[in-house]
């Protein structure tokens, strides 16, 4: 399986403290089956703007040091971006930090609720060339009072992220059920688990991706955490259930 959003870089963001956690988490996922990881840092943590050249060279550092520790997984480099106007900022001084050195930018929404501009968002980031995959929309609290009012800010062919543990139920009943809603909006759908630790929400798909076989079925939730993650990765079309 593949994990396209994961926290597990030491010491850049609000993920991995260190190595050893760094080691401790890649652990879990590789033993629920994850062979790829997408390490994804926030673009923007504190006052510190993180750079995807020094993402890069710790995605490396962290594929070695695991693999000196028997856990042969792949680090790829990627980012988290925000839907801030400091993002559209940035976009006009360079090129913004992709997944795993594809177009497809991951986009986070804030947790308060979709923002009224995100269809400027969309405009300009897709003008620029990127392909856009919306991180965890059931987890801001506007797509769970009316998971319908997405496809007006955010265009219903677009992919969209869902995470493993609310699928689960580890952020409640309504990032849960909007979770299971979203299933069904006739989106591609990827599963990840944007995971920040080894000891909660860890790395790990294989529950969620079952949950999600009740709903798209066993074929469509397995492509869930393989064939769409690796499409993406290699700038090839993704599907709806
Ligand atoms: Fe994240």
């Amino acid at each position: 399986m593949i994990d396209l959003h994961c926290h597990l870089l030491p010491g850049i963001d609000d993920g991995a403290p260190d190595f050893e956690e760094t080691l401790r988490m890649a652990r879990k996922g590789w033993e629920d089956g994850i062979r790829t990881v997408v390490a994804t840092p926030h673009l923007f943590w504190g006052q510190r703007l993180n750079r995807y050249a020094d993402v890069r060279k710790l995605a490396s550092e962290a594929e070695l040091f695991l693999k000196e520790h028997d856990v042969p997984m792949r680090i790829l480099p990627g980012m988290e971006v925000p839907t801030q106007p400091k993002t559209l900022q940035l976009l006009k001084s360079g090129p913004l930090p992709t997944l795993g050195e594809s177009v497809c930018l991951l986009l986070e929404p804030p947790f308060g609720g979709i923002p009224h501009d995100m269809p400027e968002y969309v405009e300009r980031l897709t003008q620029a060339g990127y392909r856009l995959l919306l991180a965890h929309p059931e987890r801001c609290r506007s797509v769970q009072e009316r998971p319908d009012c997405l496809d007006a800010v955010f265009p219903p062919d677009l992919p969209i992220q869902l995470t493993s543990h609310s699928l689960v139920g580890e952020f409640g009943p309504s990032a849960q059920e909007t979770a299971v809603r979203l299933l069904s909006s006739g989106r591609p759908i990827i599963l990840a688990s944007d995971s920040h630790a080894s000891h909660r929400r860890i790395p790990g798909l294989r529950d969620a991706a079952e949950v999600a076989a009740r709903v798209v079925g066993t074929a469509y939730a397995h492509q869930m955490v393989t064939d769409l993650p690796m499409a993406l990765l290699e700038d090839r079309p993704v599907w709806p259930p």
